[in-house]
């Protein structure tokens, strides 16, 4: 698996990251147990990097993935933890929360990070995102605490997710390191990230994003979503170019192909489909097969 630094002075991460976000949607990674061997299975093919957040699973992911590390420590210290930070909503764990709601408030960053640090059983978190703007904290607030964090070590890296492209200039503009990346939604299904700046921005700062929901959140393979059933179809006329290549392992490679060098965040709890989707590190996909992808998902021509 070919890893890759997010930006220069930023954490080396695999380009095909483990996500973590659906865990408790499926029996077999609901325990430790199942989330360890669906972490071993991702790290035999070479994938390194976990993204998690607080938030996810109602604030209950980040505890499985810890027991699951402390079921062996080992395995620790071959990952890279990616967390996210800022999003709050009312639930059984904090019933005194009337609204959901953005913070990134220094307090609350730093006093998350301080949570996620115990909740995942690690003494450093090797990258930490701001999970959303938070439209009523002013930057300088914001990188108040990531700085902070920063300094006491506590992370390692700080980073943003969903941002605008101004958002991300205006927050960098008050951090003592730079910001190594922006974790957006990317896939021939959502194109936003290369008309609204933000993939030029990644290259003009030498980050490489971070795609979230490459395969639009399972859609390539919900037969009853118009768009899925176009793209699954070129992909499968398109397999035997790419070694009989399943559609999991082509959007994958959809994503890397960009040139901002965006990593790819695996949506799947199959170890299995961790497997066929890491065949995406060894696909370069020709021009004009990437714009037939878009095209596809698009339904409608390259103007
Ligand atoms: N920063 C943010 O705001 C943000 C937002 C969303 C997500 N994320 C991160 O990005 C990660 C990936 O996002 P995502 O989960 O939406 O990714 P995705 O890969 O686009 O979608 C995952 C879904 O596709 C299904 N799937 C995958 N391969 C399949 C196959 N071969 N056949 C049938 N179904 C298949 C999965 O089900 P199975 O488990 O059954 O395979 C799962 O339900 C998340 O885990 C999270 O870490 C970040």
């Amino acid at each position: 698996m070919i890893r890759q630094r997010l930006s220069p002075q930023g954490p080396e991460v695999s380009r095909l990251v483990l996500g973590t976000w659906r865990l408790l949607d499926d029996p077999s990674t609901r325990t430790p147990s199942g989330v360890l061997a669906l972490i071993k299975n991702a790290l035999d093919c070479g994938i390194t990097t976990v993204d998690t957040a607080e938030i996810y699973g109602r604030y209950e992911v980040e505890s499985l993935l810890g027991d699951a590390l402390r079921r062996d420590p080992g395995v620790r210290a071959k990952l890279e933890v990616v967390t996210k930070c800022g999003i709050y909503v009312p639930c059984a764990a904090a019933p005194e929360r009337r609204t959901a709601h953005y913070n990134a408030t220094a307090t609350q960053i730093v006093a998350s990070a301080e949570q996620s640090l115990q909740r995942l059983g690690v003494e450093t978190l090797d990258l930490l995102l701001v999970h959303r703007p938070d439209w009523l904290t002013a930057h300088e607030e914001t990188a108040r605490g990531l700085n902070s964090l920063l300094a006491s070590g506590k992370i390692r890296a700080a980073g943003v997710s969903n941002y605008l492209a101004s958002q991300f200039e205006a927050l960098s503009a008050f951090m003592d390191q730079p910001l190594v990346t922006n974790q957006v939604e990317f896939s021939p299904f959502c194109i936003t990230p290369i008309h609204d700046g933000t993939f030029d921005q990644a290259q003009q700062r030498h980050f490489s994003p971070m795609a979230w929901s490459p395969l639009g959140g399972g859609r390539l393979f919900d037969p009853a979503d118009a768009a899925g059933v176009r793209l699954q179809t070129a992909m499968r006329a398109l397999a035997g170019n790419y070694g009989g290549a399943t559609p999991d392992a082509l959007a994958h490679a959809w994503v890397l192909a960009h040139p901002a060098r965006p990593v790819s965040i695996l949506g799947t709890n199959k170890p299995e489909r961790v497997v066929s989707s890491a065949r995406a590190d060894s696909i370069t996909l020709a021009r004009e097969d990437w714009y037939a992808l878009w095209e596809a998902a698009q339904g409608k021509s390259i103007p």
